[in-house]
């Protein structure tokens, strides 16, 4: 009971935190990643890597580093997704940007996890 309790305000804590859509300002070391991010990737999965009905949130536990390399993602951001549904990026990000790219993202779901605590 307390624990379905618990659950609920968890809930709740994460709706009102997905209704804010205010994105804060990564630490340094993870802005320019930040900032390569919304340009290229946060049109469509958003600035808060949320994604929509349409694109995976990339803080969704499927893309961990245990499940979802960081070859995996530079892969995808270079060839596109296995079912070719996102296409390739490779023209608008240099080498070193998908690397800032990585670290930004690997950063987000890094501190969703500790916020959860
Ligand atoms: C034009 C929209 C669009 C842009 C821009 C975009 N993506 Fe995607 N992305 C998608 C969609 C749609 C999917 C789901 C495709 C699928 O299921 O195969 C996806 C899937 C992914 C996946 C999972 C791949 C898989 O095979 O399951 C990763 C990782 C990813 N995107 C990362 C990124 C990164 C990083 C960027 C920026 C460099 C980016 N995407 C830019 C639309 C986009």
């Amino acid at each position: 009971m307390k624990k379905n309790i618990i659950s609920l305000a968890l809930i709740v804590l994460g709706l009102t935190a997905c209704s804010e859509k205010s994105v804060k300002t990564a630490p340094d070391g993870f802005k320019s990643g930040q900032q390569v991010y919304n340009k290229v990737c946060g049109a469509c999965h958003g600035v808060d890597l949320m994604g929509n009905s349409a694109v995976p949130a990339l803080m969704d536990d499927r893309f961990s580093p245990e499940r979802f390399s960081d070859d995996q993602i530079r892969n995808t951001i270079i060839n596109g997704s296995q079912s070719r549904v996102m296409r390739p990026q490779r023209g608008r990000v240099s080498d070193s940007e998908i690397e800032e790219i990585i670290k930004y993202i690997r950063y987000s779901q890094e501190s969703k996890n500790t916020n959860q605590k």
